[in-house]
């Protein structure tokens, strides 16, 4: 790497090579939901497990459930919680439980993202790795968690990551990416041997599907769980993948056997809104970036998001 500059580098150790999801599944589900930017918003943690509770169904959370969480007894109650399910390191989980490497926050962030916000998610994280130091053993256990895993469902292969195909922290699954390079994640799909690969990591959801050699596959960004992904909205989003149909669904396709959803995360705003504010008041570095977000949802529409022509609408 010619130059490492905080927030803006992939950290060597972020990387993998597609040819990892060609194995045998690691996990089994009849439902499973892929949770991924929880963001340590512990009233999105309870909606997420209210769902999964309602259908049985298998939990991932895919990284990045660490974020806002930097009062110690809330930073130990999400982790303690997440880590009783299954669980991906996102670049948030790898950043807190090493020493601190001088990637900042491993966001790993495009040249659209600006220099102002790179430097406040870095600010965060030496908020969230002060919090963190005072728990050596849940940053063993952080560090010791997977960068991906293979799931199985309906007979579907998922390749469950935080960034994409090829980095913890990588933006070739973002949905500016997939609509501007839409070749790359074909590639990447093709090159793996999964029919679904189901991110987070870059802030805003969409749902592509793509004709490769081995028939039609799916990238599925869940956005955030912990925070609103589309204008004027208040709820967060998880991925579902299951044999069938969600009636919770806001948009989904099927996909042989099985469905691939998105569903709303409906967590306490009020009660989230008032935590947030005490924890980062005005004018402090989560305030700037993210209070407008959390208050009333991103520039971005579900009709942006749903990128599936090939198929109908499951919801
Ligand atoms: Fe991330």
């Amino acid at each position: 790497m010619a130059s490492m500059r905080p927030g803006r580098s992939c950290p060597r150790h972020y990387r993998y090579s597609p040819a990892v999801f060609s194995r045998a599944a690691d996990l089994k589900a009849q439902s499973l939901y892929i949770v991924g930017g929880l963001y340590g918003n512990p009233f999105a943690l309870e909606a997420v497990l209210d769902l999964a509770r309602r259908e049985n169904a298998t939990l991932v959370f895919n990284g990045d459930f660490n974020w806002f969480d930097v009062d110690p007894a809330e930073f130990e109650r999400v982790n303690e919680t997440v880590l009783d399910h299954g669980a991906l390191r996102g670049n948030v989980e790898t950043e807190i439980a090493g020493e601190d490497s001088g990637a900042g926050c491993g966001c790993a962030y495009p040249e659209w993202v600006g220099d102002a916000e790179v430097e406040r998610s870095n600010e965060i994280l030496r908020r969230l790795r002060g919090t963190a130091s005072a728990y050596p053993e849940l940053r063993e256990r952080l560090a010791v968690l997977p960068m991906h895993l293979v799931a199985e469902v309906g007979g579907l292969r998922i390749g469950i990551v935080h960034g994409d195909a090829e980095s913890l922290a990588g933006w070739q699954f973002s949905q500016e990416t997939l609509r501007e390079h839409p070749e790359r994640a074909r590639a990447l799909l093709a090159g793996s041997g999964v029919d679904v690969f189901a991110c987070t990591h870059t802030c805003l959801p969409v749902m592509q599907d793509f004709a490769t050699p081995r028939g039609t596959a799916l990238i599925v960004n869940n956005g955030a769980a912990g925070m609103p992904n589309f204008r004027d909205t208040h709820f967060g989003l998880a991925t579902r993948i299951a044999s069938t149909p969600s009636a919770q669904a806001l948009y989904g396709v099927r996909l042989g056997a099985a469905v691939v959803e998105a569903v709303p995360v409906r967590y306490d705003y009020e009660a989230w809104m008032a935590r947030f504010d005490r924890v980062w008041p005005a004018g402090s570095a989560a305030a700037l970036s993210y209070r407008k977000r959390i208050a009333s949802g991103p520039g971005y529409a579900v009709e942006q998001a749903v990128r599936t022509g090939a198929f109908s609408r499951a919801a």
